[in-house]
C-alpha cells in the first residue's frame, strides 16, 4: 500500500490487514504501550478545514509508535492558494515520511499523491473518508465478532462518509442500505462502484428516500450531519430537507432490537440524531471516535512502518 485515498483501491485482503493490525496494536496499547515501530518518522499533517479527531488521533497514534507528527493549519499552506499543490507535496515530501492531508476537492489529494515522493493518506476530502470509514469497520467487528453478512443502514446525505462507507461495506460482504432525500443520495458512479463490489463478496447495495425502509433489518444505523465542511451556503436549504431522516428511538425501534448507533462525529445534535439516541443504549460513538486512534496507528505502520 503506498498512498490511502479510497477505499475503492484497497484489495480485502489489505483491510484485513489493516483490522487485524488495529486489533493488535490496540490490545498492546491497554497493555501499557506500543512498540516504537515508527521511531524516527515524522507525519507532515495538512489540514484546510478544522478537526477534532483526526488530527489529534493521527498525532497520538504517530507519539504512541514512536514517531512525530506536524500539524499545518489550514492558514499555514493555503494549499493551492499561497503556493501550488503540486509544489506543497514536492516540498514537504523532502522533509517528511508521510503526509495527510484533508482537502476540499478530491483532486487536491490526488494532485498531492502525484508529486509527492513519500506516502499519501487521505483525511478527508469531498469525496470521502477512508480513514473513518476503515475506522468503522474495526469497530463493528470488535463489537460483533464479525462484519460479513451484517446490514448497515446509512440515514442522511449522501456524502464523503457515505462514499467510503459504500465501498469498505461491499468490500467485507456486508449489506449497506443508504437512505438520502432526493437529490441528496451518492452519486452513480459511487453506487456502481460498490454494486461491483457487492457482487464479488456476495452483499447487497439497496438505495432509498425511505429512511423506515432502510433501516428494517438493519444491524447498525450511521448517519451524518446534513451540511457538511464546505457546504455552509446550503444549510438552510438543507435543514428544511432533511428532518424527516432524523436518528431518532422512533426509527431505531424500527430496526433490529439490538441495532447499534453509529456517527462519525462531530454530530449536531438535534438535527441528524437527538440527544437521546446518541447518548441511549444503542450508541457507540464514542467507542467508535476512540478506534480512530488505534485503526490509524495500523494504517501510519503499514504505509510508514512496513508493516
Ligand atoms: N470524524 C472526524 O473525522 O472528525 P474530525 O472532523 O473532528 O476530524
Ligand atoms: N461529512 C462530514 C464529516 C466530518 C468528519 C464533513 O465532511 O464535514
Amino acid at each position: 500500500m503506498e498512498h490511502l485515498l479510497s477505499i475503492a483501491d484497497l484489495g480485502v485482503d489489505e483491510i484485513w490487514h489493516i483490522l487485524n493490525l488495529a486489533r493488535d496494536l490496540k490490545e498492546e496499547w491497554k497493555r501499557g504501550g506500543n512498540e516504537p515501530l515508527l521511531a524516527g518518522k515524522t507525519l507532515g499533517m495538512i489540514f484546510q478545514k478544522p478537526s477534532l479527531r483526526t488530527r489529534v488521533s493521527f498525532e497520538m497514534a504517530m507519539r504512541h509508535l514512536g514517531g512525530y507528527a506536524i500539524y499545518l493549519s489550514p492558514n499555514e499552506i493555503q494549499l493551492g492558494k499561497r503556493e501550488s499543490v503540486a509544489d506543497v507535496a514536492r516540498v514537504l515530501s523532502r522533509y517528511v515520511d508521510g503526509i495527510m492531508a484533508r482537502v476540499f476537492a478530491h483532486s487536491d489529494i490526488e494532485e498531492l499523491a502525484r508529486y509527492s515522493r513519500v506516502p499519501v493518506i487521505n483525511g478527508l476530502s469531498d469525496f470521502n473518508h477512508p480513514c473513518q470509514a476503515l475506522s468503522d469497520l474495526f469497530t463493528i467487528l470488535e463489537k460483533r465478532g464479525r462484519l460479513e453478512g451484517l446490514k448497515l443502514a446509512y440515514v442522511g446525505d449522501g456524502n464523503n462518509v457515505c462514499n467510503s462507507l459504500l465501498f469498505a461495506a461491499t468490500k467485507v460482504g456486508m449489506d449497506i442500505a443508504v437512505a438520502s432525500p432526493k437529490g441528496y443520495e451518492p452519486v452513480p458512479e459511487v453506487v456502481e462502484k460498490a454494486r461491483s463490489f457487492a457482487a464479488e463478496s456476495g452483499s447487497e447495495v439497496f438505495i432509498t428516500n425511505d429512511p423506515v425502509e432502510a433501516v428494517q433489518g438493519a444491524d447498525i444505523i450511521y448517519t451524518d450531519v446534513w451540511t457538511s465542511m464546505g457546504q455552509e451556503a446550503e444549510a438552510e436549504e438543507r435543514a428544511k430537507v432533511f428532518p424527516p431522516y432524523q436518528v431518532n428511538s422512533t426509527l431505531v425501534a424500527k430496526a433490529k432490537p439490538e441495532v447499534m448507533v453509529m456517527h462519525c462525529l462531530p454530530a449536531h445534535r438535534g438535527q441528524e440524531i437527538t440527544d437521546e439516541v446518541a447518548d441511549g443504549p444503542h450508541s457507540i460513538i464514542f467507542d467508535q471516535a476512540e478506534n480512530r486512534l488505534h485503526t490509524q496507528k495500523a494504517i501510519l505502520a503499514i504505509i510508514l512502518g512496513g508493516k
